[in-house]
């Protein structure tokens, strides 16, 4: 894919295992990459050194606090002068059946999955406005992480569906808002994913196990590495037009009635 070398790359929960997978996509497109996550400073700088010895940074990064994203885009501006794509990566999951939900999950829920991407974007996108218009006419790329929940229920999902539905609109309110500007704003939605946040649902319960095989048409769960190459095309030169829009990409998730 065209028009990746040397763009400036920060992700958010970048040291995930959906993170990982996209910063190595990028940095073997060329580009640079910054990790932003709540591990120590350590343990992140050896995670983003084991990609790339050179390319690949760690910054400290809670997107639950305004002033921890502004030092990490402190830091981005410092050391790579800018910020082309902004990748908002950051989540975390907690199943409980609707009438056990906790006011402690749910808003946490919605602080990091919806609330953590409005900070980091709106952080990113000042930072952008600074930039030239690219060969695309772009200043900026802003992806969040969705799921394809966020059109879809999912049993005992209600506080990460409804942060990743809300992502979804706050997602095409910024890309309308954001097109004169010439940032794009959109969404890969990935399905049921062997890996980071539901590996360890699916392997230690039953029930999630068996809701999920019946539900992917495709028969199998995906890697992170299947839903990586989105993510690149949406930054690069061929997804320049594209904004406002959600790449789903379930297996066919969305397709299926589930019975249980
Ligand atoms: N695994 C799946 O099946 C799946 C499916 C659809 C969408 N997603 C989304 O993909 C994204 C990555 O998830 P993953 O599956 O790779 O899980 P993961 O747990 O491997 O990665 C999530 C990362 O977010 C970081 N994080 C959590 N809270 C944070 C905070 N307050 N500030 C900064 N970083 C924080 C974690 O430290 C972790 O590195 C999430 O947004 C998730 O909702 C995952």
């Amino acid at each position: 894919m065209k028009g990746l070398e040397n763009k400036r790359v920060f992700i958010s929960g970048g040291c995930g295992d959906i993170g990982r997978a996209v910063a190595a996509r990028f940095l073997a497109a060329d580009a640079k990459v910054i990790l932003g996550d709540l591990l120590k400073s350590e343990d992140g700088w050896n995670r983003a050194k084991s990609l790339h010895s050179s390319h690949a940074l760690y910054v400290p990064c809670d997107v639950t606090s305004a002033a921890s994203i502004e030092a990490a885009c402190s830091f981005t501006e410092r050391e790579l002068k800018g910020i082309d794509v902004a990748i908002c990566c950051a989540g975390m999951v907690a199943n409980e059946p609707f009438v056990q939900i906790t006011e402690e999950n749910w808003m946490r829920t919605l602080d990091v999955n919806l609330t953590g991407s409005l900070r980091v974007a709106q952080a990113a996108a000042r930072l952008m406005m600074k930039n030239p218009r690219d060969e695309g006419k772009r200043r900026g790329v802003v992806i969040f992480t969705g799921s394809w929940v966020q059109a879809m229920p999912w049993p005992e999902g209600g506080s990460y569906c409804a942060s990743k539905a809300g992502q979804e609109m706050l997602m095409k309110v910024m890309a309308q808002e954001l097109a004169p500007h010439g940032i794009t704003c959109n969404i890969v939605a990935p399905g049921i994913v062997y890996a980071g946040l539901s590996r360890s649902i699916y392997d230690r319960d039953a029930l999630f196990r068996q809701r999920a095989d019946q539900t992917i048409p495709l028969g199998r769960l995906c890697s992170a590495e299947e839903v990586a190459g989105a993510f690149l095309y949406l930054a690069s030169l061929d997804g320049a037009y594209v904004t406002g829009s959600s790449i789903v990409i379930d297996g066919g998730a969305s397709l299926v009635k589930r019975n249980t």
